[in-house]
C-alpha cells in the first residue's frame, strides 16, 4: 500500500485540498516526496507564530472535527489551558470503524507526514510534548508506514527536541488498537491506550479535554481533522473557511457506497452539492434500471432517509429571512446544519446508497448484527437491547416474524437511546427507529408474510 495510489481525476465538483498531493501521479508516502510538495512548509510558519494565534486561526477557519460528531476544532483546543502545568497529550483517532465510512486510511497510507504536520502544529498550538496516534489493528500496514512517517520526520526535525530550532520538543508515537469498533469512542480509546479494557467513561465528568489521557487534559481528534490544520495555517482561515458554508468551514470528504455506479471518496466544499447531485451527477447515478429507495447520509448510526419522502428545510426568503421549504430529499444540502435540520446527520461522510432492489429488513439486520458483535457490554440496556433487536430482525429474515415484532423492536429500541454511558446506545437504536418510522410497511410485511426475506449477494 506505500506504492503510489491512482485517484481517479477529480469531478469539476470536487475540491482536493486533503486529497490533493495524493492525487498526483507519482506520489507517494516517503518524506522527499512531500518535501518536494511544499511539505512542511505550514510548520516552518506556525512554529514562528504565537500558539494563541493558531488556536484563533483554527477558531476562525470553522474546522468541525471529520470523525463523525462535528465538534468545533478550535473550540476544542481552547478548553486546554496552556500553562496550567500539566502533561497534555494529543490523541490521533484513527480507529475508522464506522461502516460507509474510508477516508482515513487513504491519509494514513499514502500521505502519513500530512498527518504529522498538522499534529506538530497542533502539539505546539497547545503546549503538548506527545501525541499518539491510535491506528486500528486492520490497518496494520498504515501502522508500519506511520511509524517509519514518524522516523523520517524526527532524522529532518520536525518531530523531537527542538524542532526547526524552536526549543519546542514534542514526539509522537502509533499505538495500533485490537478490533474493537468501541475503540473509536473517545474515552474508551484512552483506556485502550492506558491498557485498560476499553469501557467508555462518563462524560462529564472525563471529557478527554479535562480529565483524558492518565487523567490529563487530552484532545481527541480524527485522523483528516489534523490533516486540515496544516491546510489552515498554508491558506489562512478566511480563504479555507470560505470554501464551506458560514457554519462549517474547508472541504469535506464524502465516501460513498452502496448502489451508485462510481463508489469512492470525494473531497467537496462544505455544503456545496445536494445529495442528488452527489449521487447522480459525482457518483454516475444508480445502476441501469433502478429507482433510488433509500439513503443513510452519515455513517451507519445516521437517521436513514426515505427517497420518495418530502423533508423540510430552512432557506432565505425574499425577505432575508429563513423560511422552511419543503424539498424531495435529493435536494438536502451534504452539510451538517442542513442534515441535521432534516433529523439525521452528516457524520463522518460515510453515505450509504441503496435502490429498489434492498429489502430495507434486510439492511437493518445488517446494521443489528454489526451493533449487536461490537457493544462493548458495559451497560445493560445496550449490551442486552443490541442483541435482543438482532435476534428479532434475523428471526423476521428467517420467515419467522411476528405481528408484534415493529412495535417489539421499537420499544427496546427506545429503551436504549439515552440509558447508556456513550453515544453507542444512541448509535446502535438509531437505525431501528428510523428503518421503523420511514419503511413501515415492510418490516409489518415481514412481520406477517412468514416467508423468508432473500439475501442479496
Ligand atoms: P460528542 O458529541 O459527545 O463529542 C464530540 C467531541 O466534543 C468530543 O471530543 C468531546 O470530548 C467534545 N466535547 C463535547 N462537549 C464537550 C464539553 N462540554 N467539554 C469538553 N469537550 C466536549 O460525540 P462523540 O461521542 O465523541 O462522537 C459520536 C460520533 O462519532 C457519532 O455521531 C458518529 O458519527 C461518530 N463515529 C465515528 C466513527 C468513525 O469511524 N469515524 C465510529 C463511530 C462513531
Amino acid at each position: 500500500t506505500d506504492k503510489p495510489f491512482v485517484m481517479p481525476a477529480p469531478h469539476p465538483k470536487e475540491r482536493r485540498v486533503i486529497f490533493e498531493n495524493i492525487s498526483k501521479e507519482g506520489y507517494d508516502a516517503s518524506i522527499d516526496t512531500y518535501l518536494a510538495h511544499g511539505g512542511y512548509e505550514s510548520l516552518k510558519k506556525a512554529i514562528t507564530m504565537q500558539p494563541s494565534a493558531i488556536i484563533d486561526q483554527v477558531k476562525a477557519s470553522n474546522l468541525r472535527g471529520r470523525g463523525g460528531a462535528g465538534f468545533p476544532c478550535g473550540t476544542k483546543w481552547s478548553f486546554i489551558k496552556y500553562d496550567d502545568g500539566k502533561p497534555h497529550y494529543i490523541v490521533v483517532n484513527g480507529d475508522e470503524s464506522e461502516p460507509g465510512t474510508f477516508k482515513d486510511r487513504y491519509i494514513l497510507h499514502f500521505d502519513p507526514h500530512q498527518l504529522i504536520e498538522g499534529l506538530v502544529i497542533s502539539a505546539f498550538a497547545t503546549n503538548t510534548r506527545l501525541c499518539y496516534i491510535y491506528i486500528r489493528c486492520e490497518f496494520p500496514e498504515a501502522a508500519r508506514i506511520v511509524w517509519n512517517a514518524i522516523k523520517e520526520a524526527r532524522a529532518r526535525g520536525f518531530v523531537g527536541q527542538n524542532i526547526l530550532g524552536s526549543g519546542f520538543d514534542c514526539d509522537i508515537y502509533v499505538h495500533q488498537g485490537a478490533a474493537a469498533y468501541i475503540c473509536g469512542e473517545e474515552t474508551s480509546l484512552l483506556e485502550s491506550l492506558e491498557g485498560k479494557r476499553p469501557y467508555p467513561r462518563i462524560k462529564p465528568p472525563y471529557f478527554p479535554a479535562v480529565l483524558g489521557l492518565y487523567m490529563k487534559p487530552t484532545i481527541v481528534n480524527n485522523v483528516e481533522t489534523i490533516c486540515h490544520v496544516k491546510h489552515i495555517i498554508r491558506m489562512g482561515p478566511e480563504e479555507y473557511a470560505k470554501m464551506g458554508t458560514p457554519g462549517d468551514g474547508g472541504t469535506r470528504t464524502m465516501c460513498v457506497s452502496g448502489d451508485v455506479m462510481k463508489p469512492g471518496f470525494y473531497e467537496l466544499p462544505a455544503g456545496a452539492v445536494t445529495l442528488g447531485e452527489l449521487i447522480f451527477d459525482i457518483c454516475g447515478g444508480l445502476k441501469p434500471g433502478r429507482k433510488l429507495k433509500a439513503v443513510i447520509p452519515g455513517g451507519s448510526s445516521a437517521k436513514v432517509m426515505r427517497a420518495d419522502e418530502v423533508y423540510k428545510i430552512k432557506v432565505k426568503g425574499a425577505d432575508g429571512q429563513m423560511v422552511d421549504k419543503e424539498v424531495p430529499m435529493l435536494d438536502v444540502v451534504m452539510d451538517a446544519a442542513s442534515l441535521a435540520s432534516v433529523g439525521t446527520m452528516v457524520g463522518s461522510g460515510g453515505v450509504m446508497v441503496m435502490d429498489d432492489s434492498r429489502d430495507m429488513v434486510w439492511a437493518l439486520n445488517n446494521l443489528n448484527q454489526f451493533y449487536a458483535h461490537e457493544s462493548c457490554g458495559q451497560c445493560t440496556p445496550c449490551r442486552e437491547g443490541s442483541l435482543w433487536m438482532k435476534k428479532i430482525t434475523t428471526r423476521m429474515m428467517d420467515g419467522g416474524g411476528r405481528a408484534a415484532d415493529p412495535a417489539e423492536l421499537k420499544s427496546v429500541a427506545d429503551n436504549i437511546a439515552g440509558r447508556t454511558v456513550c453515544a453507542f446506545g444512541e448509535a446502535c437504536s438509531w437505525p431501528t427507529q428510523s428503518f421503523l418510522a420511514k419503511f413501515p410497511e415492510e418490516f409489518d410485511k415481514v412481520a406477517t408474510s412468514g416467508t423468508p426475506v432473500p439475501v442479496p449477494h
